[in-house]
């Protein structure tokens, strides 16, 4: 295989060398670099004269295949080309471009990765399982491990199933709650992923959208109205229980009457909450318990791992219908997970992301403060927060510069607090918000 088919290309190659000990190609095997003198400039064939934004463009339909890391999402429309599109390494809370330069970042893997890109106990416990074998003809014994683990410390968590992505998990909730209660309807309010059915994307059948009715975060009597339309059609009740802010437990308590009342299942989608604001997600916060929820991102560190777990009546349901992935077991992701939960017994790592996230949502509140830059506001809880501005062009600009300051933050949603945000970074990102607003100032006075 010849890396230099990746690395060697590209207007901004990055500055890595192929391995010293890749074997030397067969003359059969050599592939020569494509005549681009004869090809349309925007295909992939002309790789070779363009950037990677260029080249990602021309061959990923959407530009990224996380939707969030596409140009557009990262910087807003008519992003500058010097600002940074793709990842050569990343480290603790730094990420490094394929420029070589490199940015402290605020987004984390869009919270999956709440210790730290390569954190060493559990890049040494993926090594480990890679090196035994990561999958076979059978399930890995990681799997029984881990769902025993997760089944002490997620109150609702009788059962587990393991799924790769969060969306995939939430459906799996959904399925498993129509199967058990014998219905089809389903209230839901907060993001669940791009599948059809919690999704009014194009190409999602009438059918499965009008099965799914939204009802606004935090409001008990929209929720009442919702339910009292369902009627004895409604299976489940699916809630991200934080959305920019944490709810107020009237809602959540009233989420758990309608659905004792009704017969239906309360979901909680904690794939964002879950080892972030408790181990056991909001669950354990608020002391209201679901029948399923559904946990991802943090679990995991970064690595592809999601599971919809629940009462046991609820989730013996899945016997019944069919709920199953190729990869759900292989056991790089599994192992990652048992040493997050290591890492979860020996520290408490859910108060240093709140503790930190306070420290990181300060140096951007102090920072906003000494600008005197008003339209902006900073939303959100302390290990999850994000700065909402008032005119997206303001914003694109105050992205871009603290981008050339050496700080990636997010746009338009969540910046996430990690382990990794040590003083120095806090101070680095500090400095750069700082450099940003004075940029965004001055760049306003000149218009
Ligand atoms: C609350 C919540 N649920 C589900 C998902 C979907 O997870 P994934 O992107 O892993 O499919 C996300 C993703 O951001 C999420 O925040």
């Amino acid at each position: 295989m010849a890396f230099s088919r990746f690395f060697g290309r590209g207007r901004d190659a990055p500055p890595a060398q192929p391995p010293v000990d890749e074997p030397a190609e067969s003359g059969d095997e050599q592939e020569s670099e494509p005549d681009v003198t004869d090809v349309d400039d925007a295909s992939p064939e002309a790789a070779s004269q363009r950037s990677w934004r260029e080249r990602a463009e021309a061959v990923l339909p959407t530009g990224a295949s996380t939707g969030s890391k596409r140009a557009v999402a990262l910087w807003g429309d008519d992003a500058d080309a010097d600002l940074p599109t793709h990842l050569l390494s990343a480290r603790g809370c730094r990420v490094v471009d394929v420029q070589g330069t490199s940015y402290v970042d605020c987004t984390m893997g869009l919270g999956s990765v709440a210790l730290g890109y390569g954190e060493p106990r559990v890049t040494r416990a993926v090594v480990e399982a890679v090196t035994e074998g990561h999958l076979g003809a059978l399930s890995s014994w990681r799997e029984v491990e881990l769902a025993e683990r997760l089944h002490t410390l997620i109150p609702c968590a009788e059962r587990v199933q393991f799924l790769k992505t969060g969306a995939e998990a939430t459906s799996a909730a959904v399925r498993i709650a129509r199967t058990y209660t014998g219905r089809e309807r389903v209230i839901s309010c907060g993001y669940f992923g791009w599948h059809d059915w919690s999704s009014d994307a194009a190409g999602v059948p009438a059918a499965v959208r009008s099965a799914t009715q939204r009802v606004p975060f935090d409001e008990v009597a929209a929720l009442e109205r919702a339910v009292a339309e369902a009627g004895s059609d409604l299976a489940a009740v699916v809630l991200e229980p934080v959305v920019e802010r944490a709810p107020s437990e009237d809602w959540l308590r009233r989420a758990r009457e309608l659905c004792d009342a009704s017969g239906a299942a309360l979901v909680f989608d904690e794939i964002k909450t879950g080892f972030r604001v408790a181990p056991g997600g909001y669950q354990e916060v608020c002391g209201i318990t679901p029948d399923l929820a559904t946990f991802g991102k943090a679990l995991a560190n970064g690595y592809p791992l999601a599971t919809v777990v629940g009462r046991a009546a609820l989730m013996d349901a899945a016997r019944e219908t069919w709920i199953s992935s190729t990869l759900a077991s292989e056991s790089t992701a599994l192992a990652a997970a048992l040493a997050v939960l290591d890492w979860h017994e020996e520290a408490d790592v859910c108060a240093t992301l709140a503790e930190t996230g306070r420290e990181l949502r300060a140096a951007f509140e102090r920072a906003i403060a000494a600008s005197g830059i008003g339209g902006v506001t900073i939303d959100g809880i302390d290990p999850m927060f994000l700065l909402r501005w008032d005119d997206a062009v303001r914003e694109a600009r105050f992205l871009a510069e603290c981008a050339r300051a050496g700080a990636i933050v997010k746009r338009g949603a969540y910046n996430f607090a990690a382990v990794a945000h040590d003083e120095d970074a806090i101070q680095e990102i500090e400095a750069a918000t700082s450099s940003a607003l004075v940029a965004l100032a001055d760049w306003e006075r000149s218009r």
